[in-house]
């Protein structure tokens, strides 16, 4: 028996919103251990801003918040994991509040601020760093729990599948990862008898993302390569007002600006030009018809950004709805109380991934997933604004309950095969990493950006294909890093991107193409099998 098996039940990959929700949930019964890369707060959780979705209005219904979901996920969505999800999002709300988020409050009840594609004010939120206030909480809690254990700097490689037992069993399980422990420079089985993935997005596969360093698609890539199923990666969410600025990249403007006034102008000329493009919810239109139509301004007269602009507003309301982004932007010599904000698109959340059912079971057994890495069904061909962090919180609580349920069923972890590194040396050659990596994202930028066509498409698939060997036979042959497990995944999932983009032959919600340029009259996933 390995001794780490004897250590931990169960392994979360991801100490995120969902990882750390499965984590909790999990830890009244059994000894969970929790994976991160880098830090415990690197992932794209401590970055949100706008807030977290639920009706809490009384004049808000569910059906009005499941009829916006369906709304901007253009009939993709699965309506039974929608229903699942967004019924469940005052309770987790409540568990929020428990642990301590101090949510804005308004006359005693929580504020509810607005956001595109929303019919109604539904978003709480933290003024405009909800993820940061999110993720202290929740990691003060898992540190707080004798049952958890939190390691961060362990980079996962690849899950430890049948292939990897000493004595091949059949059983198609998952046990676990290996992961390398980046201060020992080791590699380390760290086996269970069930593992939840929640490795979160692929944001970072694209030039301009406002997704954290590490969101390389680790999750989605490990599971594919293990042999679980990926649906609907083509649906790329770019979202419409990332910062443009030369020395800070990747800044997000929060979609609540626009949620409280902030209006989109041509910079030269002063033209409020969504009129053009959705003249009735106008900037509060679903994320992808607003990055669209920016992106044509962008494109059509030759600008470098365009403007949004809140200084209608008072400068209180200004300070007060949105401290963090005002006080940054300040040091960049912009006065959001005074003047416009420069802003362009950039890929901002990744609607597909590993497809789960509503216990966030995936196809293997032992394997669960939960958050952004996974395609539960909600989002469909768009995310709605703040319904992401919701589905986190509800499918891990979901894959900790099913795991629960199921305990007894689990079985002992065998003998695992320690990782092999007898063939493999130290690279001498790192620049081709660098190189490919560059490269990459470049290309996803350029070729399967915004608006697609099939050209660029299969210009696209043929780079990706030329790349293939060289990155496998430079992860053959030398000694993992994070950079090159990183590089691994992110060319993994441009290839998952890509192929999955030159399947869907219409246009819906975030897949946009100008050779099908009308929708289907049925929705289809877009379902890849290992
Ligand atoms: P993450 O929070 O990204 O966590 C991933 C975890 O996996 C990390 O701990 C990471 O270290 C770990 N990990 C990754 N790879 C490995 C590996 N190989 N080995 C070990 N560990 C690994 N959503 C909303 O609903 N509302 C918002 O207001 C909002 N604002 C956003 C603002 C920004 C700037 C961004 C980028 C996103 C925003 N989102 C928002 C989206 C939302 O933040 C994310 O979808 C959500 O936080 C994802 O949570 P997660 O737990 O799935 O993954
Ligand atoms: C934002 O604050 O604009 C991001 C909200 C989200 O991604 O849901």
């Amino acid at each position: 028996m390995n001794e780490k098996s004897s250590e931990h039940d169960v392994l979360v990959i991801g100490s995120g919103a969902a990882g750390l929700t499965a984590a909790l949930t999990l830890a009244t019964r059994l000894r969970v251990l929790v994976l991160a890369k880098g830090k415990l707060t690197s992932g794209s959780t401590a970055w949100a801003q706008g807030g977290i979705a639920a009706v809490l209005d009384t004049g808000d219904t569910f059906n009005d918040h499941i009829r916006d979901t369906m709304v901007a996920g253009a009939g993709l969505n699965d309506r039974e994991t929608v229903e699942f999800v967004i019924e469940r999002a005052p309770a987790a709300i409540d568990r929020l509040c428990e642990l301590g988020v101090p949510f804005n409050r308004a006359s005693g009840d929580l504020h509810l601020t607005r956001e595109g594609g929303h019919s109604h004010r539904r978003i709480v939120h933290v003024n405009d760093a909800t993820g940061w206030a999110v993720q202290a909480a929740l990691l003060k809690a898992a540190e707080e729990n004798p049952n958890i254990t939190l390691l961060p700097d362990r980079s996962c490689i690849d899950l430890i599948t049948g292939r990897h037992e000493a004595k091949y069993s059949g059983s198609g399980r998952v046990w676990g990862a290996y992961a390398l422990d980046t201060a020992t420079g080791k590699v380390e089985a760290y086996t269970a008898r069930a593992t939840i993935m929640a490795a979160g997005g692929a944001g970072r596969v694209y030039q301009f993302s406002t997704a954290p360093r590490g969101a390389t698609g680790d999750g989605i890539a490990m599971a594919w390569r293990a042999g679980a199923r990926v649906s609907n990666m083509e649906m790329m969410q770019f979202h419409p007002t990332c910062l443009y600025n030369l020395e800070v990249k990747n800044f997000l403007i929060t979609e609540a600006v626009r949620g409280e006034g902030g209006r989109l102008f041509h910079p030269e000329t002063g033209h409020r030009f969504m009129q053009d493009y959705d003249a009735e919810r106008m900037e509060l239109a679903p994320r992808d018809v607003v990055a669209r139509a920016i992106d044509d301004q962008i494109k059509r007269f030759g600008l470098d950004y365009v403007h949004l602009d809140i200084s209608h507003q008072s400068p209180e309301f200004v300070r007060e709805h949105f401290p963090t982004i005002h006080e940054k932007l300040l040091g960049l010599g912009i006065d959001m109380t005074t003047g416009p904000i420069p802003v362009v698109p950039a890929q901002h959340y990744t609607c597909g991934g590993v497809v789960i059912d509503l216990n966030g079971r995936t196809d293997l057994p032992g394997l669960y997933a939960a958050g952004e890495c996974t395609e539960s069904g909600l989002h469909g061909a768009n995310r709605l604004a703040s319904n992401s962090l919701l589905e986190c919180f509800v499918f891990g609580e979901a894959a900790a309950s099913d795991v629960l349920a199921h305990w007894d069923g689990f079985e002992a972890v065998p003998d695992i095969r320690e990782w092999d590194e007898s063939r493999v040396t130290d690279s001498d050659e790192e620049v081709v990493i660098k190189q490919n990596w560059t490269e990459i994202r470049r290309m996803m930028w350029n070729y399967v950006g915004i608006v697609r066509t099939t050209k660029r498409l299969e210009r696209a698939k043929n780079r990706i294909d030329l790349l293939t060997s060289e990155i496998e036979d430079y992860y053959g042959n030398f000694r993992v890093t994070t950079d090159l497990i990183e590089l691994r995944n992110l060319h993994q999932c441009a290839d998952l991107i890509v192929q999955s983009a030159l399947r869907r032959h219409e246009s819906r919600g975030l897949h946009y193409t100008l050779n099908y340029p009308e929708t289907d009259e049925a929705a289809r996933d877009t379902v890849l099998v290992p």
